[in-house]
């Protein structure tokens, strides 16, 4: 070896050496800074979160999971504002002295209230689980009116009292029209930030598959719900795959029966809300909040890569959806907003499905706009 070629090698070790060090004082650096702010309790600024419709089944399962993190993590501080009826304030009464029994490191504040403004004062992210069910003797176009009347006041309040970016999430039935709903009387709020919930026929659509393959729930990913959320949505699993120790593999192909994928398994998830109810005599709460909790997780921290979601949007026509419905479309989300996933190819039965359940919330549309 020359001398230029030893030079040169004990030039590069020497580069390596001071790099490697520069990567090292950066990282120990970045790992005092954090335990310093632990140290000064540098806590981030709670975020106000409202639920309407608190004392209500879902709003009772609801509360602790936010309170507890689930919705933002473990380190984000938040208030929890909600709002009931006249008839549900005692109800509420006790549902913040549960939450404060259950001492929630997280829970930063508790306000009830029946007063809409003070409820939507400066909330950053807004769940609407407030609404009228349809009841035996109700005309459909009875419930639509009531829940109109809730989602126009309710929007207007938004509009005018709840933080610039406020993020709002509808529960209530009907979920989409009432977003839409939402969606006209609170203008100011971009139309990105109005969603409505079908996170719930999601899951209900993975844990079918999960529990007809024998396989975990978390290995299942990518099915669809399109359309409204209501007996007419369209459980699609022609993207979906689950995770084997073989790499990715496509459900169609594992399960290989069509049949029941066409059918059984479509009906068992649009119908799984009525199986809950016959069964436990009250609906769906338990599995609604979780669901709620997952879709506003999920928008605010974002998707896992190559995973997507379902969630009632605004339609931009993606997928020939008439644009100016709330839908419900596959989503990824990455810093705050969803994005619809394009180009996923639409076979025949499909598009007669996602046409189908267009219509009805087409027509849903119609009748609530008649109400107003
Ligand atoms: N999108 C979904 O996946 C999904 C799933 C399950 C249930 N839901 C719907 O969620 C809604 C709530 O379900 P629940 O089981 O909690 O019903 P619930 O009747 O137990 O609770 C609703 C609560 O809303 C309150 N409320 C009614 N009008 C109000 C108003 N104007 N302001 C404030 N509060 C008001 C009521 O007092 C009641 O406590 C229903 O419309 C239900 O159909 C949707």
């Amino acid at each position: 070896m020359n001398m230029e070629m030893l030079a040169l090698e004990i030039l590069d070790n020497t580069v390596l050496k001071k790099t490697v060090l520069v990567f090292f004082c950066g990282f120990l650096f970045w790992k005092i800074v954090r335990y310093m702010c632990g140290l000064l309790k540098v806590d981030k600024e709670p975020v106000t979160i409202l639920v309407t419709g608190a004392a209500g089944q879902i709003g009772y399962a609801l509360v602790p999971m936010i309170a507890r993190g689930m919705v933002l993590g473990p380190n984000q501080p938040v208030i929890l504002h909600m709002l009931e009826t006249e008839a549900g304030f005692e109800a509420l009464k006790g549902v913040k002295m549960e939450l404060i029994d259950a001492a929630f490191p997280l829970l930063k504040g508790v306000v009830i209230t029946t007063d809409v403004v003070e409820a939507c004062k400066d909330v950053n992210i807004a769940v609407m689980v407030a609404g009228i069910p349809r009841k035996e003797g109700m005309e459909r176009k009875d419930v639509m009116s009531r829940n109109v009347s809730i989602y126009k006041a309710q929007a207007s309040a938004l509009e005018e009292h709840a933080a610039a970016d406020c993020k709002v999430l509808v529960v209530a039935n009907p979920a989409n029209t009432n977003a839409l709903i939402l969606k006209e009387f609170a203008p100011s709020i971009p139309e990105k930030n109005i969603t409505c919930l079908t996170r719930l026929d999601h899951n209900r659509a993975l844990g079918q598959i999960s529990e007809k393959l024998n396989v975990h729930v978390s290995d299942v990913k990518n099915v669809i719900i399109w359309g409204n959320h209501s007996s007419t949505q369209y459980p699609d699993v022609n993207h979906a795959t689950v995770a084997t120790s073989n790499g990715q593999k496509n459900v169609r192909e594992l399960v290989s029966d069509d049949y029941w994928l066409n059918n059984e398994f479509i009906t068992t998830v649009q119908q799984r809300g009525g199986a809950i109810i016959k069964a436990r005599k009250l609906s769906s709460a338990l599995s609604a909040a979780s669901a709620a909790c997952d879709h506003i997780h999920d928008w605010v921290v974002g998707t896992p890569k190559g995973t997507w979601v379902s969630m009632g949007v605004y339609s931009d026509g993606s997928y020939g959806i008439q644009p100016g419905l709330i839908y419900s479309f596959p989503v990824t989300c990455d810093k705050g907003e969803w994005s619809i996933v394009q180009g996923l190819k639409i076979d025949e039965l499909s598009r007669e499905k996602l046409d189908k359940t267009a219509q009805e919330l087409i027509e849903e549309k119609a009748l609530a706009y008649s109400c107003l």
